[in-house]
């Protein structure tokens, strides 16, 4: 029996979308922290049980009879290593055999505080941890890049602190088509995977694709970190979360993010979407 875990957020709700296309429901198990979040899983036929990441006995008990777990990484600013060692732990003493873990893309030796130092050392534990593991190391989601450049674009022109940097956005649907994928196949054990799009993008060519999709010229300027932040605030973000979307992008800027890879590609049978593709269905749907 595979369970994923965050089976009411995207990633995992996605995963499991796909799964049930290839996988009878009677071997699929959700971990959720708020059931009634869940429904529409239990009318599938789902098994959704109940933990949370920080309670190490509900754990124990929602992993029993599990062989292959997803561990959908916690979010930012919450402890996240704490969350997953807690994971790692309570799947060892359920004897669950395989754990699966969402980090993300390392195409540099930037550390990304609140999310790369914590994926390093969830990655170290889980290796250490006897259990079978797979490292998915995701892309950034094409879904996230309005938050980058604000939703002032198209209409204004792109400010954002990532110089020339370049992003391999992938669409988080076809994250989870993968991940699937590779739930429900073999020779994944002890391995590493970079999850991405088939092709990095600068913001430069964010602009020019929303110019050739809107008929008329966007620029992209690169900005320092602190009038971005800035801009984030008077938009009406808290300080931390502005801080952040200016720390992807020097991530970006340090090529974090840029590294291609095609086992999205391989495991779709097709290039993954395309910025502007994404661009059109996101900005302009009907055109
Ligand atoms: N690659 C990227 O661009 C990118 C972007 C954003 C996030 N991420 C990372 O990838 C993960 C999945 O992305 P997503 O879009 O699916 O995020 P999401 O929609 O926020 O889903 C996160 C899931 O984790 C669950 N969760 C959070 N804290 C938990 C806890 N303490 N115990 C149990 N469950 C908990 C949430 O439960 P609830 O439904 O109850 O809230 C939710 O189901 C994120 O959590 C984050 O680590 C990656």
């Amino acid at each position: 029996m595979i369970l994923v875990t965050g089976a009411t957020g995207g990633l995992g709700h996605e995963t499991i979308d796909f799964l049930l296309t290839t996988t009878p429901a009677a071997e699929i198990a959700a971990l959720v922290r708020d059931v009634s979040k869940a429904s529409d899983l239990v009318q599938r036929g789902v098994d959704v049980r109940q933990a949370d990441y920080f309670d190490y006995p509900a754990l124990v008990q929602a992993f029993r009879g599990i062989e292959k777990v997803l561990l959908v990484s916690a979010v930012a600013f919450t402890d996240r290593a704490q969350q997953h060692r807690n994971v790692i732990d309570a799947a060892r003493e359920a004897g669950v055999k395989h754990l699966f873990y969402t980090s993300i893309q390392r195409s540099s030796d930037f550390v990304l505080a609140q999310v790369t130092e914590s994926d390093l050392a969830t990655e170290a534990y889980l290796k250490a941890s006897g259990l079978t593991y797979t490292i998915l190391r995701n892309g950034y989601y094409f879904e996230g890049l309005g938050y980058l450049i604000g939703s002032e674009v198209p209409e204004a022109e792109i400010h954002a602190p990532a110089g020339e940097g370049r992003i391999a956005f992938i669409r988080r649907t076809e994250l989870a088509a993968a991940t699937a994928a590779l739930l429900t196949s073999t020779g994944h054990d002890n391995q590493e995977y970079t999850l991405t799009g088939s092709e990095a993008y600068s913001f430069h060519d964010v602009a020019r694709e929303l110019s050739a999709l809107s008929g008329r010229p966007i620029g992209y300027r690169s900005s320092e970190p602190a009038p971005y932040i800035a801009q984030k605030v008077a938009a009406g973000f808290p300080d931390f979360v502005a801080t952040f979307f200016a720390q992807w992008c020097t991530a970006a800027q340090h090529g974090m993010l840029a590294g291609t890879d095609d086992t999205v590609e391989r495991l779709l049978g097709r290039k993954p979407t395309s910025l502007r593709e994404y661009l059109r269905a996101t900005y302009f749907p009907g055109a």
